[in-house]
């Protein structure tokens, strides 16, 4: 037994999140951390809004709230949505927390007294229409490297270059759109990252080894550009306050920390949150999950998920920060970096509200539906696609035909036939044996995929395991048998249940919903089982003959073509991109 930290990129809280951001950073880290537990390790899944900058001064301004009542509603609102994926957090925090307010002032302290925090003054975009000055997402304009014309001031969503706001051409305001702007000395924070530039590269040298091509060559572009000294305070009324014992004029002038110094760092405000929330007589330590916890036995091993514009911040940035502060915070031992998932080939777009919102798709189909289309075709190597085309016909032939189907017709057939106790008919055969050992091998395949975080392969892994049970039915063919051998007959179908509550068990970290309608079906005395062994898979027996077990109500409805056009009509679709 290990012990497993696992944190997924914090999704900000400026509006419900589409299926891109789901399958490039919560999913994935979910299913990780349920195959994680099953297999017996001690797993910490850590995830939060991330609720300061411009996003969520924009947004709040937009709905017309106070921020802070803003993001306490938005909170809840993907909180909601995430429980309705089952996503199956320890904690989902708030980076606007107290905790989180704590540990970043102490890193920003500590940063200080070790040389790594200067005070500059710099020229900063002041917006006279507004009054105020103009720091990242309040002023767009068009991109210097790419020429995209609504680049933000911190990143361009084109290029994913960061950016600094005075780098923009022909620069507007957020707010109003004025162009009346003018450049303004200010005093702000900057972190010298040029300093930790040598200690981060040692780092990436002797810790990304394993990382996915993806995660290390990003990390190393950035540091060939350069690791330049940053501005890590910002002019703005929301986000961690700089605190006053160190820089008394600063804090009166109202400075708050930058919404990407802070956020990492909530992933252990998020840890402090959980255990703060501990209930009577329970104990949480969350410094052990962070602090000290490289070696020894309660040594932790980090995973982070994320999509690829989040790499530099995470591989780079956070790490630098961490280092500077001269304490053991613990550092991510594996980058799990994703691609982009597409919309009919073009990207999915919160602007534009273009693809398909959690929100919607879960009032559309339940969240096994998405899961498991999302993971079987997540943007690992590549970019991918999502089209409604590909996703009915994988929801129909996987979930449908291969799983669903499968389940229902052996509980019902049985039934029908032997009654509602799993029948005990002829021993196993040589059919029986054949199986048993293809499950083996198929289950050792599926567990080393998981292992190495291989979501596709494992996806099709498991497909390949609920079409070696359908293989076996075909074979025998039970509904046949039972005319000239009923003894074979219940023999298959009992043969048949077992791997339903197989299923059951390994299907669990995709499809969680299901798994556990199909866990349920069967009453056994004790069932608490969280994995299944090779010899177990092999001898297919932990269901015995005269257990008792319900059918339950079809797994997965198909998606028919009447669907399909309506969703096509819904939201959008292509046609010509739908091969
Ligand atoms: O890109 C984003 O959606 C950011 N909110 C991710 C933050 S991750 C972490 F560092 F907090
Ligand atoms: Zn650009």
């Amino acid at each position: 037994m290990a012990r497993h930290l696992i944190t997924s990129a914090l999704p900000y809280i400026n509006g419900i999140k589409h299926l891109g951001n789901m399958v490039g950073s919560m999913l994935p880290a979910d299913v990780y951390a349920r195959y994680l537990r099953q297999r017996g390790h001690d797993v910490l899944y850590i995830c939060a809004t991330d609720e300061h900058g411009t996003p969520a001064e924009l947004a709040a301004k937009e709905a017309g709230l106070p921020v802070d009542v803003f993001c306490a509603q938005a909170h809840d609102a993907q909180k909601a949505i995430y429980d309705g994926f089952e996503l199956s957090f320890d904690h989902f925090g708030r980076s606007s927390s107290a905790e989180n307010r704590d540990v970043t002032q102490h890193f920003a302290r500590r940063l200080h007294a070790n040389g790594f925090i200067e005070e500059r003054a710099i020229r900063q975009v002041y917006s006279l229409a507004d009054e105020r000055f103009l720091p990242d997402r309040y002023i767009v304009g068009t991109c210097p490297h790419c020429g995209y014309d609504k680049a933000r001031g911190d990143q361009c969503e084109n290029c994913t270059r960061v950016l600094d706001p005075t780098d923009l051409i022909e620069p507007r305001s957020a707010i109003s759109g004025s162009t009346a702007l003018e450049v303004r000395e200010t005093k702000h924070l900057f972190l010298l990252q040029s300093k930790l530039a040598g200690e981060v590269e040692a780092w990436i040298d002797a810790n990304s080894a394993d990382w996915p091509t993806l995660a290390s060559s990003i990390a190393r572009k950035w540091l060939t550009e350069g690791l330049k000294d940053r501005a890590i305070t910002r002019d703005l009324d929301w986000g961690v306050p700089v605190p006053a014992d160190t820089w008394p004029e600063l804090a009166a002038e109202g400075k708050v920390f930058y919404v990407w110094f802070d956020a990492p760092i909530e992933y252990i405000g998020s840890t402090k949150e959980w255990a703060d929330a501990a209930g009577d007589g329970e104990t949480r330590d969350w410094n052990s999950w962070w602090y000290e916890a490289d070696s020894g036995e309660n040594a932790v091993r980090y995973t982070q998920f994320m999509a690829k514009d989040n790499v530099p911040f995470h591989t780079v940035m956070f790490p630098a920060t961490q280092l500077g502060t001269r304490e053991p915070w613990k550092r991510v031992d594996y980058v799990k970096a994703f691609n982009w998932l597409n919309y009919y080939g073009g990207k999915f777009s919160t602007s534009q509200r273009r693809g398909i919102f959690t929100d919607a798709a879960l009032e559309l189909l339940p969240a096994d539906y998405w899961r498991y289309f999302l993971m079987a075709n997540a943007p690992e190597s590549d970019d991918t696609s999502f089209t409604w085309e590909l996703f009915a016909s994988s929801v129909n032939k996987d979930l449908a035909d291969t799983l669903g189907n499968f389940v229902n017709r052996v509980l019902s057939f049985s039934r029908k036939r032997f009654g509602d106790e799993v029948p005990a008919g002829a021993a196993a055969g040589e059919a029986e044996a054949k199986l048993g050992e293809q499950i083996a091998a198929l289950l050792a395949e599926y567990e080393s995929h998981m292992d190495t975080l291989q979501f596709r392969k494992g996806a099709q892994a498991l497909r390949a395991l609920w079409s070696a049970g359908n293989s076996y039915l075909e074979e025998k063919a039970p509904w046949m048998e039972i005319k000239t051998d009923p003894e074979g007959a219940a023999l298959t179908l009992r043969t048949a249940m077992n791997l339903i509550h197989l299923y059951a068990i390994i299907s669990e970290p995709f499809i969680p919903g299901s798994a556990k309608a199909m866990r349920g079906a069967f009453t056994l005395p004790s069932d608490d089982a969280p994995w299944v062994g090779a010899e177990e898979a092999r001898a297919l027996a932990s269901v015995p003959a005269g257990t008792p077990f319900t059918v339950p109500p079809v797994l997965f409805a198909k998606i028919t073509d009447e669907d399909l056009a309506s969703y096509v009509e819904r939201f959008g679709g292509d046609p010509d991109q739908a091969a």
